[in-house]
């Protein structure tokens, strides 16, 4: 068998970063959906910045900067009560529908399933917990150990130094086409959960596996399990 492992982006993978837009709706009537991708691009824009300076500090602190950016921008006062409720609700983000029961399946499979994302540890461990996903990784491996964000290659590093595998032994699984694309360059196999029927980013490399979901990823194991 050539996956022996598998590992997951957290945010926007697991996690719908984008439920965030029901909030902002009650909170910032008519901008819910502007703030909730708005916020989203800065916090992914701030991490690849801050690495490329070499300027690390936690995402959950990123994620809290982007969101006062993002207010700013989009003209939305925010007082710190609305703050503290936009930046409670990320700790315990809706996790996709689908989820548990293909990492159950997986696991059941025999697959040793890690998360591996720009999440610090308690940020991650919060949302596994909210998300009832507590015993199915064997580890959640964050970004904070190397002080890098993805698409370092010190942050892909950790899976394959974890399990003691081959990148290409390990499925990278991601919603985000830059991760996937960008895993693909480190040496995994990878698959992008593509949700929203995105075009693929043009860096001149693809994931191996597309789908829909994440119940896609069942096929596509089963079609590498037979080559
Ligand atoms: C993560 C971001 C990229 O979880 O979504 O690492």
């Amino acid at each position: 068998m050539t996956i022996q492992a598998i590992v997951f982006d957290a945010y926007g993978t697991l996690f719908d970063v984008y439920s965030i837009r029901e909030l902002g709706e009650k909170l910032f009537p008519g901008a819910g959906q502007a703030l909730a991708e708005l916020w989203r691009d800065k916090q992914i824009e701030y991490t690849h910045l801050r690495s490329m300076s070499s300027m690390y500090k936690p995402f959950w602190e990123i994620t809290q900067d982007a969101l006062i950016f993002s207010c700013k921008k989009l003209g939305l006062r925010l007082n710190l009560d609305a703050q503290s409720a936009l930046m409670g609700q990320y700790a315990r983000l809706q996790a996709f529908p689908e989820n548990l029961s293909v990492l159950q399946e997986l696991s059941t499979r025999g697959f040793k399933l890690a998360v591996l994302s720009n999440g610090n540890p308690q940020m991650l461990q919060s949302a596994v917990d909210a998300a009832n996903m507590q015993g199915i990784f064997t580890h959640l491996l964050s970004v904070d150990l190397v002080k890098k964000f993805k698409t370092a290659p010190e942050a892909y590093q950790m899976a394959p130094d974890t399990f003691g595998l081959p990148a290409k032994n390990i499925l990278f699984v991601s919603s985000n086409c830059w991760d996937a694309c960008c895993a693909s360059w480190f040496g995994y196999t990878t698959f992008w959960v593509n949700r929203h029927a995105a075009p693929l980013e043009e860096l001149g490399v693809r994931p191996h596996g597309e789908g829909r979901s994440l119940v896609d990823v069942l096929e596509f194991v089963d079609s590498k399990r037979n080559t």
